[in-house]
């Protein structure tokens, strides 16, 4: 398609001038943003981004104005300098009183106001999808930077917009991982969830236990003995600050006491007869438990905790707490009343799948809800981050012709991801917000990641963006960012269903 489309480019002068002159291309409805804003007003004459246009911030949002800069100077060929002070022709951030962002666009200026840098950014975020796709292009292109006049005010409907990235089963690289927030942070999702132990391999380091990553994250281990690696400590604060930049929160997740053979193969002692089991490679779940009973099974769950809550400058840690089908119900209590404290000792909210929600000690905990049943009432927690695994896991398959990934919660096209909601499952004010999870089972390279994720990330981003939803108009904007993936060279599915 991409090859063909070039041709036609290149073989368009020597035949006919384009019906319309690029100039005059009109410009992109302010509605057709994804995720749908809020409140939407296009009036007026549009704006024209020039080789004169300057990037206005104050000193405080200098960091978003060099991520806006960045995204619109390789396509553009423009310098677009940022400046503290400009009177004209100018793309203006600035601090105001906006809940989320407001974007204003005047045939003399587009301004985004919001009360803070995130809020910035999610505007920002919007105004490139207001450009033409060749803005997402890595050479200059020949184009009308135009953007259509008017004004969205446009806030998000839940704090917390996930998404998760499992790095245990196949290890994914720090660039691959920068690649996928580049591309999630501009459907405005700010929390990335790594899962970073599970029972095929350990992917961070942690200098008390350093046989986790020398064994755990060796050569070979990951499913069907591919995909072994590991963060050290550097990678990940280098992630933290790549993601912060980019106002994205990175949550740490070590799953116990269930999904933990990785550990007891570097450290025979975590288990309760102290004999190291074997390496697995296989995707076979709830097989492994911590030794409930022994106290070196806490020092270690302590040590853990302590130096992730070092590494985590946000608000949430995750401590895992799935499919624990080899720890009984009253070790797995015992050991959750035990563990979700120290969290909290070490300055974090507990957060966890919805089983940890058993223990009293959860109330003050963020659970995450992976079931498939249709409605959930938490016994202790109150807070809620709704991940149904037959609707937001992009890991299943789209549909039964789908090379990669599984369909044990069924098939999941665009439309399924979409036409949902989180209120239907627990009531409003539990609700924190959306996460779609993203099992590397099957997914080795970034190629696969994004093959899964996208289009669907988008819809789950949606789902926790705006309050209005509607699969007809989602499926419009969404196709028509098509070309901007492949501007980017982003490898997404082309759903029958998009059109
Ligand atoms: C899960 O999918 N086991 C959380």
């Amino acid at each position: 398609m991409r090859i063909v489309a070039a041709l036609l480019a290149l073989a368009l002068p020597l035949t006919a001038a384009p019906a319309v002159p690029a100039a005059e291309a009109p410009a992109i409805a302010l509605s057709s943003v994804v995720p749908a804003p809020l409140e939407v007003r296009q009036q007026g004459a549009t704006f024209r981004l020039t080789d004169r246009t300057v990037i206005e911030a104050p000193r405080s949002a200098r960091n978003v104005a060099n991520r806006l800069a960045e995204a619109l100077r390789p396509a553009t060929g423009y310098r677009l300098p940022v400046v503290e002070r400009a009177r004209t022709n100018k793309i203006s951030l600035r601090t105001d009183e906006s809940p989320g962002y407001r974007l204003t666009v005047t045939k003399s200026a587009i301004t985004i106001g919001a009360r803070d840098n995130a809020g910035l950014f999610d505007g920002v975020q919007t105004l490139r999808q207001l450009l033409p796709p060749a803005i997402d292009a890595a050479t200059p292109q020949r184009a009308a930077w135009v953007v259509a006049g008017g004004e969205i005010a446009d806030r998000p409907r839940y704090a917390y917009r996930g998404a998760m990235l499992d790095l245990a089963r196949h290890f994914h690289t720090p660039d691959e991982v920068k690649r996928y927030i580049d591309e999630i942070s501009r459907f405005k999702i700010n929390y990335l969830h790594l899962h970073l132990s599970d029972d095929q391999g350990w992917r961070v380091q942690i200098d008390s236990w350093p046989r986790l990553t020398a064994v755990g994250g060796a050569p070979g281990t990951g499913v069907d003995g591919t995909g072994g690696g590991f963060l050290t400590k550097a990678d990940y604060r280098d992630l933290v600050r790549y993601a912060a930049d980019r106002y994205v929160t990175i949550i740490p997740e070590i799953d116990m006491p269930g999904h933990v053979n990785a550990a007891q193969v570097a450290y025979p002692e975590l288990t309760c007869d102290g004999v190291a089991p074997p390496p697995r490679t296989d995707t076979a779940v709830g097989y492994s438990s911590l030794c409930i009973g022994q106290e070196t099974t806490y020092r270690f769950v302590e040590d853990v905790i302590r130096e992730l809550a070092a590494l985590t400058p946000g608000p949430y840690l995750h401590i895992g707490g799935d499919e624990a089908h080899a720890t009984t119900e009253a070790d797995y209590l015992a050991f959750q009343q035990r563990v979700l404290p120290l969290v909290a000792k070490y300055g974090k909210t507990p957060y966890g799948w919805n089983e940890i929600d058993q223990a009293p000690a959860a109330k003050d905990a963020v659970l995450q809800y992976w079931n498939q049943k249709p409605t959930f009432t938490p016994v202790h927690a109150s807070k809620v981050v709704l991940s149904p695994a037959n609707r937001a896991y992009l890991d299943m398959k789209y549909d039964p012709s789908t090379r990669l990934g599984l369909n044990w919660a069924g098939y999941i096209e665009v439309r399924t991801a979409y036409d949902w909601d989180p209120t239907t499952y627990v009531p409003e004010r539990a609700v924190l917000g959306v996460e779609a999870p993203l099992w590397s089972e099957t997914l080795r390279d970034l190629d696969d990641i994004e093959f899964m994720a996208f289009p669907r990330l988008a819809a789950i981003a949606e789902i926790g963006w705006s309050p209005r939803k509607d699969w007809e108009s989602f499926r419009t904007r969404i196709h028509a960012y098509y070309p901007r993936w492949e501007n980017r060279g982003v490898n997404f599915y082309r759903s029958p269903q998009v059109g």
